[in-house]
């Protein structure tokens, strides 16, 4: 029977080779990055209960409607809480709320500041820089509302952009939505600005959907009309509360003081209901409508929306694939950043028995080099000397050890040095040391 060839599914990626090592890059960054600013490694489930996403990212956001991947729960007798089933995590900041309930941190030790590196799960119409499962690096921090943590967490962000070589490619667009209370009046004022485009249907069909279930995303549509027909709406920041305009007054001021390149842009408002105050994204512009590689903001209500005591946070989250393809068009990483990075892989030492009765002694030294720390690989393939040494170049090692007959019985090996092209004859016992002084 002749069977359909198996493909992997639209919008993922089999990752490996060149496109791995990328990947891996930005990894290795986002971890330094992190690490080198306080913050720690926290690893959530894939999945969370579908509920954790509906409350906390909100029923009306795009994720929760449209873009998730769950598994529902059948049967009679499922727990109530149950019911709805589990999703694959669209994001990572519900997760990591959960976890700081669930952890009991607020009582033992308030202020944590964690970061993640992962994939994360959305069923959107797959599209450059788009994918159904992607890749995050994300900083999480709770427990304090200070503005200064804001302007930690918009550096740490930028941080990791310049350390990928990008300069003024980016820009930090920076916005506030206030505190509940703020927007509410907020969506009031809008809700009557933009009923007589609605009622005239001037809007896209985005727009006319969203004006009921989120009105603020009428702000960030990207249709050309749309984005027209905003110019004059007016500005929530005419009317924040005393606290969140002191807070972004407080946060802008800072950003500027510490010479930190930025726009303000009233059009940034997010697409998931947890946030409050400070909103930012970093935009690529040359990508278009889907320019953003970074997106975050405080989010001060979430964790007691969720069901844990008060505690202000504030995060933000990059794409790896938007991020890698603004990459590509700049054309990072330089060169000599991914040659010393994929130099950390290439092996060390490549061992070439000349023919198959080396073979036990080939494998013994290989395994022997291992346990003194050198990334050593034996060729398995009873291949030719040449044919060999061949392997050992397009492996990028460092040094070939080649074992013969003769080199067996006399105990006396050939290590070539394969970028520089000269040999050296060493005793078995003078390997070791002659390999630790290069
Ligand atoms: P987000 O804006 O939904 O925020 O996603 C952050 C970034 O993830 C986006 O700017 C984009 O680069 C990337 N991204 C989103 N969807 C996709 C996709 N389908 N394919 C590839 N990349 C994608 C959040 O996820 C929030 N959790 C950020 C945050 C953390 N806010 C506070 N803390």
């Amino acid at each position: 029977m002749k069977i359909n060839p198996f493909r992997r599914p639209r919008g993922t990626h089999d990752l490996l080779g060149e496109t791995l090592d990328l990947v891996q890059l930005l990894e290795q960054v986002a971890v330094d990055v992190a690490v080198g600013s306080g913050y720690r490694e926290i690893r959530t489930p894939l999945f969370e209960e579908t509920r954790l996403f509906k409350r906390s990212l909100g029923d009306s956001s795009d994720v929760v409607e449209k873009e998730m991947f769950s598994v529902v729960r059948r049967g009679e007798n499922v727990d109530e809480k149950l019911k709805e089933g589990f999703t694959f995590r669209p994001e990572g900041t519900a997760s990591a709320a959960r976890a700081y309930i669930q952890g009991g941190f607020h009582a033992n030790n308030p202020i944590q500041k964690w970061f993640y590196v992962g994939p994360m799960f959305r069923y959107e119409r797959p599209q450059k820089g788009r994918d159904r499962q992607f890749d995050q690096f994300g900083v999480e921090a709770f427990g304090t509302c200070a503005p200064s943590l804001d302007v930690e967490i918009i550096n740490i962000a930028i941080r990791f952009f310049k350390e990928l070589g990008f300069g003024d490619e980016i820009e930090v667009r920076i916005n506030t939505m206030g505190d509940i209370e703020d927007r509410e009046v907020y969506s009031e004022l809008l809700r009557n600005h933009f009923s007589v485009q609605v009622d005239k249907k001037q809007r896209c069909g985005d727009c006319l959907a969203r004006f009921e279930r989120n009105i603020f995303r009428l702000l960030d549509c990207k249709s050309l009309e749309c984005v027209e027909l905003n110019k004059g709406v007016p500005k929530l920041i005419s009317s924040l509360g005393s606290e969140s305009a002191e807070h972004h007054q407080a946060l802008i001021k800072l950003l500027k003081e510490l010479k930190i390149n930025f726009v303000e842009d009233s059009s940034i408002v997010r697409g998931l209901d947890y946030y409050t105050r400070t909103v930012f994204e970093i935009h690529y512009p040359p990508l278009g409508a889907r320019s953003a590689l970074c997106g975050g903001g405080r989010y001060d209500g979430l964790v007691e929306e969720m069901g844990g005591k008060p505690t202000p946070g504030i995060g933000f989250s990059v794409g790896f694939s938007p991020t890698l393809l603004a990459m590509s068009e700049i054309g990072l990483p330089e060169n000599s950043r991914l040659d010393e990075f994929k130099q950390l892989q290439n092996p060390d030492v490549y061992i070439v028995a000349v023919s198959p009765e080396q073979m036990v002694f080939a494998f013994q030294l290989c395994e022997e080099l291992r346990d003194s720390g050198f990334k050593t690989v034996v060729d398995h393939r009873g291949k030719s000397l040449k044919a060999q040494l061949k392997e050992a170049n397009r492996m990028k090692a460092r040094w070939a050890i080649i074992i013969g007959e003769e080199e067996m019985s006399q105990r006396v090996f050939l290590v070539k040095d394969m970028s520089q092209k000269q040999e050296f004859k060493l005793r078995a016992e003078e390997v070791f040391d002659f390999l630790r002084e290069q």
